[in-house]
């Protein structure tokens, strides 16, 4: 599987959306990661189902949604407006239910799983066929521009075992703190789905070098 650029666009500038859209289109990033922060499950708040809404109508790259909210059921409405939606399994028991709820709203998202720095990942064994990506947290979610915790890197690989028997391949998606010092140690570990807000962001100019040197994986 060819390696995934995604962009985190809180890292850019949020009082101009539309702009960081832009350079993320002409500048290579595979996707559009929005990053939904409800104040609750973490401390932020980001955007709101109708910010969502106007730019998907901006855009016609795919959009991941990362949900990092209490009660995603109460986010379906979300799914209409983006290819992939992942919600974090700290905040449920009934992930397969929350699955096809989303599914419901829009019968082509893929749906994906988030697990934070300290969380098992053993649950994953029961969702063979139900999910498209799982987003291995590297940092404590709720904020950009955080330190990469390094311990993850052993549960990105865990994923990686894990799930390479599946008839359905998945993203291993990696999300926080990465940078030039660690997207290699997390391609390493099997991840193939690389989130970044700060580092793609905090220089408009060298975006395309950084997301070429990612996807060539030098
Ligand atoms: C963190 C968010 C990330 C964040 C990454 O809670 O889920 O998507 O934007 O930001 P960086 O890449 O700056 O750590
Ligand atoms: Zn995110």
């Amino acid at each position: 599987m060819d390696v995934i650029v995604a962009g985190s666009i809180i890292g850019g500038n949020l009082l101009n959306i539309e702009e960081v859209i832009k350079v993320s289109e002409e500048n290579g990033v595979d996707w559009i990661h929005l990053d939904i922060m409800d104040g609750n499950f973490v401390p932020n708040i980001t955007f709101g189902l109708q910010i969502v809404e106007s730019i998907r109508k901006k855009t016609s790259l795919p959009i991941d949604i990362h949900l990092m909210v209490l009660n995603p059921e109460k986010y379906k409405e979300f799914a209409k407006f983006c290819e992939m939606i992942t919600f974090h399994i700290e905040v449920t028991h009934f992930p397969i239910r929350i699955i096809e709820l989303m599914k419901s709203v829009n019968s082509k998202v893929k749906v994906g799983i988030a697990v934070n720095p300290a969380t098992n990942i053993d649950f994953l064994e029961n969702l063979e066929g139900y999910i498209d990506n799982v987003l291995v947290m590297t940092v404590e979610p709720g904020f950009a521009g955080q330190k990469f915790i390094p311990n993850t890197l052993n549960k990105i690989e865990k994923v990686k075992k894990m799930t390479d028997l599946w008839k359905n391949k998945i993203f291993i998606s990696v999300d926080g703190g990465i940078n030039e010092e660690n997207y290699k140690l997390v391609l390493g570990r099997g991840a193939n789905y690389i989130v970044c807000a700060s580092y793609l962001y905090n220089d408009y100019s060298k975006i395309k070098e950084k997301i070429q040197k990612i996807k060539n994986k030098n």
